[in-house]
C-alpha cells in the first residue's frame, strides 16, 4: 500500500517562500514513492461537536501522516486528536513559536543559552516607568543588551539596545506583547550557525554572516557558507530539537567566548531552500525518510 501524506501550509501568506517549502517536501515524498498532497490550513477546518472531525471541500480520507509547515497549532492538534501522526507535532510547533517557552525548556535541561530575563506580564496599555525594574535588568545583563519579542521571525522582532533610555523606549514600544531581556553575545555580532536537524542527526549546516547588522539572518548583503559542525555543536543541536519535542528543526547557534556554541533559537518550521542552495544537501529527503522510519516503527505499512 502506498503511504499518503498531507503537507499543510498557511493559506493567508502569499509569499512564494511558504509554497516553495511545501513543494520541496512534496517532491521529496514523490521521489520516495509517497503520495503527498499540499493543503492550505484553511482548506481543512476543525469541526468540534460530539463527533469531532475535520471538514474539507476535497472530502479525502485522512492521510497516514501530515507534515505541518504552518503554525496553526489548533489544526495540528485536531489532526493529532483524530489519530494522524503530525510532523512536527502541535506542541513542538507551539514551543518553537514562543521563544520564552523555548528558553524555559532549554534552561530546564541546563543547555547553554544567553542569560534571559522574562518581562513580567501586564494588562494595561500604560505602565509606570519602573514596571520592568530596568535598573535591576541592566545590572543583571549589562549594556548593550538584546530585547526580543516571544513571537517573531526573520530577525524582525529582535532589538539591540545600547543605553538605559533606549531600553525604556523599547519596552514602551512593545509593551503588551510578551518579550524578554537577553544578554548580548557580542562575540557573535553579525554571525551565527544554522544546523538542520532530522531525528538524531544534523543533516546539513551553514554559517551565516550579515554585512552590517548584529543579526545574522538579516539578508541584505549577508553571506552563507557551508559549515561542518563539531560533534559537540551537532549534539547540542539535536538535544535542543528534542528539548522542545520536535522531530526536525533548524537550530541557530551563536558564537560565545572561544567560539563555544550558545543556543539562540529552534525553528520547528525552518525553511530549507537557502541551506539547500548553500550546501547542496536537501533536508527534505532526510525528513521524508525519517517520517517513513517513524511510521514503520509504529507498525504502519511502508
Ligand atoms: N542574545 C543574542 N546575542 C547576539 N546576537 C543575537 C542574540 N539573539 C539573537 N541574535 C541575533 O539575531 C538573530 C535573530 O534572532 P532569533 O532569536 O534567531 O530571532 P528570529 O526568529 O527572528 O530569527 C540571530 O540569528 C542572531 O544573529
Ligand atoms: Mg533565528
Amino acid at each position: 500500500m502506498t503511504l499518503s501524506g498531507w503537507i499543510i501550509y498557511n493559506g493567508s501568506l502569499n509569499s512564494e517562500k511558504f509554497m516553495d517549502f511545501a513543494h520541496m517536501l512534496q517532491t521529496a515524498a514523490h521521489k520516495q514513492g509517497i503520495n503527498a498532497l499540499i493543503y492550505k490550513n484553511n482548506d481543512i477546518m476543525s469541526y468540534l461537536s460530539l463527533n469531532p472531525q475535520i471538514i474539507q471541500a476535497k472530502k479525502k480520507n485522512l492521510p497516514d501522516f501530515v507534515i505541518f509547515t504552518d503554525k496553526d497549532i489548533y489544526l495540528a492538534k485536531q489532526l493529532e486528536l483524530l489519530g494522524v501522526p503530525v510532523f512536527n507535532r502541535a506542541e513542538a510547533i507551539a514551543t518553537s513559536d514562543d521563544k520564552i517557552a523555548t528558553y524555559q525548556c532549554l534552561a530546564q535541561l541546563q543547555l547553554p543559552i544567553p542569560k534571559t530575563i522574562v518581562a513580567p506580564k501586564s494588562f494595561t496599555n500604560e505602565i509606570h516607568t519602573d514596571f520592568y525594574q530596568i535598573d535591576h535588568i541592566i545590572e543583571a545583563l549589562g549594556l548593550p543588551m538584546i530585547v526580543k519579542e516571544a513571537f517573531g521571525s526573520f530577525g524582525e522582532q529582535v532589538y539591540l539596545v545600547h543605553t538605559k533610555d533606549e531600553l525604556i523606549e523599547k519596552t514602551q514600544a512593545i509593551h503588551g506583547r510578551p518579550f524578554m531581556f537577553q544578554e548580548f553575545i557580542k562575540t557573535s555580532y553579525g554571525k551565527d550557525l544554522r544546523l538542520q536537524v532530522v531525528g538524531d542527526q544534523v543533516v546539513t549546516a551553514m554559517k551565516r554572516t550579515a554585512k552590517d547588522d548584529f543579526r545574522a539572518n538579516i539578508t541584505a548583503g549577508g553571506t552563507m557558507e557551508a559549515y561542518k559542525p563539531s560533534n559537540y555543536e551537532a549534539s547540542l543541536a539535536v538535544k535542543a530539537t528534542k528539548a522542545i519535542g520536535a522531530d526536525f528543526a533548524g537550530v541557530d547557534l551563536l558564537f560565545g567566548e572561544n567560539d563555544e556554541p550558545i543556543i539562540c533559537e529552534i525553528n520547528s518550521n525552518a525553511h530549507i531552500r537557502n541551506i539547500y542552495e548553500c550546501t547542496n544537501i536537501n533536508p527534505a529527503d532526510a525528513m521524508i525518510s525519517y517520517i517513513r522510519n517513524q511510521l514503520s516503527a509504529k507498525g504502519e505499512q511502508v
